[in-house]
């Protein structure tokens, strides 16, 4: 009951408190808290951690020789290109920067693709590489016309599943990682792709695959290109770490290239979050190659209305820095240079921990997938068990799979990762 002889002043809150009272349940008082996200908690985690020693090795973002995040100079001098030209900041089109668009498609398929030459390829630029995954299959769960389940590698980022169902499509897999040799199931792989109904979806990762940082050799792709055109299958590729493999981005445009070349229709969702270091401007896009440029105009009609309704067009800030990084003979010359050299500071992690581990420490456990993995993670082939020890006795953060960042790895701390590996596995 409200009592009648308040101020008017006191009214308002009175009347506040007897509404929430004969109101039963907040809205969200049935909602129950979800799992955090895996990667994320390992950041919370190592965040709370007070422990001089500890190391982050779970956030998948490249880190200087001294453990900082890295700017690349030439995305600050192509930053320091756009502020000057003072531009508006209006909307993009709904597929975005057309001249990003071009250049990086350009970078993915090559100069001399022959689609992109002829005007088949239709692209948008994306939300980074998770909106581009997300496009994928928003488009393929409402056009692709044969069956709509998409084959996974196992194991796959841990973001795949949640994305391509949160689409609409059936997620399934097939086998990829041999916990055995630590390497490729390509055996199991071919098996799976063969077993799996004629034109499904598979995606593939293109080069520098997470979590595992297991590649197919060239001669591995060219088999498993012939299982999938046999089978009819229609391939997405996502290509997350062009340029992180090999330092290399024409080579480690490969596969993709190769299935192009050999007539798969493919689509490919690419991201310049770790090439460029451009993770929280989020610049990627996404294609699909078509059979003419009607086909493309089609098609591309058809990603706009895909889009539109998710989030109308794309930032134009990153695009702008990547066009320019791209654009410029010299300072794309300069950038490809700044990739390598991130790629050969992970490569020079690796050995450096294997050294450690096999020379220093007399581990006598073969160590040789660290340096025969690739990109910018090393699946150590531990245990759930090991990777607590190591988390709860050695202050090394990591994932529960056995994950670990080789760019988190750094001069200074590399002997406490490699002692630490070493007493979790003797
Ligand atoms: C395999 C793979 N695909 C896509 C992405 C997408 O990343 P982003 O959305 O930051 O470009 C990542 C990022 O870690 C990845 O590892």
């Amino acid at each position: 009951m409200i009592p009648i002889l308040l101020t008017r002043a006191a009214r308002p809150a009175a009347y506040q408190r007897a509404f929430l009272a004969a109101r039963t349940l907040s809205v969200w008082a049935g909602i129950k808290a979800g799992p955090p996200d895996p990667i994320l908690g390992v950041t919370e985690a190592f965040k709370r951690d007070t422990d001089a020693r500890k190391i982050n090795l779970g956030v998948g973002a490249y880190r200087d020789g001294e453990g900082a995040p890295y700017v690349l100079p030439s995305v600050l001098e192509a930053d320091k290109r756009v502020l000057e030209q003072d531009l508006d900041k209006e909307y993009l089109p709904i597929t975005g920067h057309s001249t990003f668009e071009q250049l990086a498609a350009q970078l993915a398929y090559g100069a001399d693709s022959a689609p992109l030459k002829e005007d088949r390829i239709a692209t948008t630029q994306s939300i980074s590489g998770t909106g581009a995954l997300r496009i994928a299959g928003e488009f393929l769960a409402r056009h692709f016309p044969h069956n709509k389940t998409i084959y996974l590698p196992t194991p796959s980022w841990g973001n795949h599943t949640p994305i391509f169902r949160n689409s609409g499509l059936e997620v399934k897999q097939y086998a990829y990682y041999d916990k055995n040799t630590v390497g490729l199931d390509l055996e199991g792989m071919l098996r799976d792709i063969q077993a799996a109904p004629s034109k499904s979806i598979i995606l593939l990762h293109a080069c520098a695959h997470n979590p595992t940082g297991v590649d197919p050799t060239q001669e591995q792709w060219k088999r498993i290109s012939d299982v999938i055109k046999e089978k009819e299958h229609f391939v997405l590729f996502d290509m997350a770490y062009q340029g992180f493999a090999s330092g290399d981005a024409d080579r480690d445009a490969f596969a993709l290239r190769y299935f192009v070349e050999q007539g798969h229709q493919i689509a490919l969702a690419q991201s310049f979050a770790k090439n460029m270091g451009l993770y929280g401007e989020r610049v990627g896009l996404f294609s699909l190659v078509t059979d003419s440029p009607d086909e493309r105009t089609r098609v591309s009609s058809q990603l706009k209305i895909t889009i539109r309704p998710m989030y109308s067009n794309p930032p134009v800030h990153g695009a702008r820095i990547a066009s320019t990084i791209l654009e410029d003979p010299a300072l794309r010359k300069q950038w490809l240079g700044e990739v390598k050299g991130m790629a050969d500071r992970i490569n020079s992690m690796r050995a450096k921990l294997k050294g450690l581990l096999v020379n220093e420490f007399g581990s006598k456990h073969n160590w040789d997938h660290i340096t025969n993995q690739i990109g910018m993670f090393a699946f150590l082939g531990i245990t759930p068990e090991q990777v607590e020890q190591l988390v709860n006795e050695h202050h090394v953060y990591l994932t529960k799979d056995g994950r670990i960042s080789v760019a988190g790895i750094t001069e200074h701390n590399v002997r406490h990762l490699a002692e630490s590996l070493h007493k979790v596995t003797a």
